[in-house]
């Protein structure tokens, strides 16, 4: 047989495979999500997330060290409200001496080079579970958008590098960074969860904060899945209010949305590989019928080959540890 074009030449070994290949992860790619409780030395196993863990401020600091020693340069943090705090306001998520500010400065003050980033929105807060506030079982969005600006401020206050308001209420990114300038915060950056969608697939990230919605579900907020033009539209008007990396969440059923707003727009893109598909690999890992780690490898290549320049994902540190072996 004569061919003019070999394919498979540039699959022969390991080595030409690695020097040909597209997409290549590095730590310096992911973002790792930090569960944070009130208390000292806890260290609670999220039922649902096997292997994750929701930890007091001592222990997270533990953590944030072993993940710069990593490569890992950014967390993104969340924090576990009390119950006796949360109301309609969401207001303890301005409160200066809240968990998530006193987490922001412990975190920068142990690993100041650690790009701190904070999730915005009402819902650990919330007694609805909601991201913003109920009225007459609406989620209003102008007095929830002046709650988030607050909580943004008071992040920034504490020292965070980064907000990332995850809670898709109409014009916040604008409002956010309004706010930001005129209270001198002029090196906060915004990341924007600009195309986020009504998915199953948080079910266990709601278990890890015990923030599910008390009524109805998110879809008056988060975007419709079958929907991709709109996907476009809410980045694109993020990016014009001032949004300096954008997001799209979640991630591997959403490859197509990644590609498309990376080819969009011209600040970086992130993913969000969220609970639910960190669970998935889990549970069928644990079950025999999926190889765990080259199932977190694929998964993450795919997620960068679509078009992300940031992941964030649960499997940051077994991904590095991976990368390294
Ligand atoms: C809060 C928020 C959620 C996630 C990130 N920020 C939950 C939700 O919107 O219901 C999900 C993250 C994950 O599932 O890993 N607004």
């Amino acid at each position: 047989m004569f061919l003019q074009r070999r394919n498979r030449i540039l699959r022969t070994n390991p080595s030409i495979r690695s020097l040909v290949a597209e997409t290549i992860l590095t730590p310096s790619d992911f973002i790792a999500p930090l569960f944070i409780d009130e208390g000292e030395n806890i260290k609670f196993e999220i039922p649902s997330m096997p292997g994750y863990y929701r930890r007091s401020l001592d222990l997270t600091i533990i953590e944030v060290k072993e993940l710069w020693s990593l490569g890992i340069k950014s967390v993104l943090l969340f924090i576990k409200c009390d119950d006796s705090l949360k109301d309609n306001t969401g207001k303890e998520a301005w409160n200066k001496n809240g968990l998530m500010q006193r987490s922001i400065k412990a975190i920068k003050n142990a690993v100041p080079e650690m790009i701190v980033m904070t999730d915005v929105a009402l819902d650990p807060y919330s007694i609805y579970g909601h991201d913003g506030i109920v009225e007459n079982n609406e989620i209003v969005n102008d007095p929830t958008v002046d709650a988030l600006v607050q909580m943004s401020i008071s992040h920034a206050e504490a020292g965070a590098d980064f907000v990332a308001p995850s809670d898709m209420m109409d014009g916040r990114i604008g409002e956010i960074r309004e706010a930001l300038e005129i209270n001198n915060f002029t090196k906060t950056g915004i990341m924007a969860y600009s195309a986020k969608y009504a998915s199953c697939f948080y079910g266990p990230f709601r278990d890890a904060l015990d923030s599910s919605p008390g009524f109805g579900d998110k879809k008056t907020y988060q975007m419709d899945f079958a929907n991709r033009t709109e996907a476009i539209k809410e980045t694109l008007m993020d990016v014009e209010e001032g949004a300096d990396i954008v997001m799209v969440k979640p991630a591997m059923a959403y490859l197509d949305i990644i590609r498309e707003i990376k080819n969009t727009v011209t600040v970086p893109v992130s993913a969000y590989h969220v609970s639910g598909e960190y669970a998935m690999i889990k549970a069928a890992a644990k079950m025999g019928w999926l190889n765990e780690d080259k199932a977190i490898i694929e998964s993450l290549t795919s997620i960068k080959r679509a078009g992300a320049d940031l992941i964030a994902t649960y499997f940051a540190k077994d991904t590095v540890r991976l990368l390294n072996k």
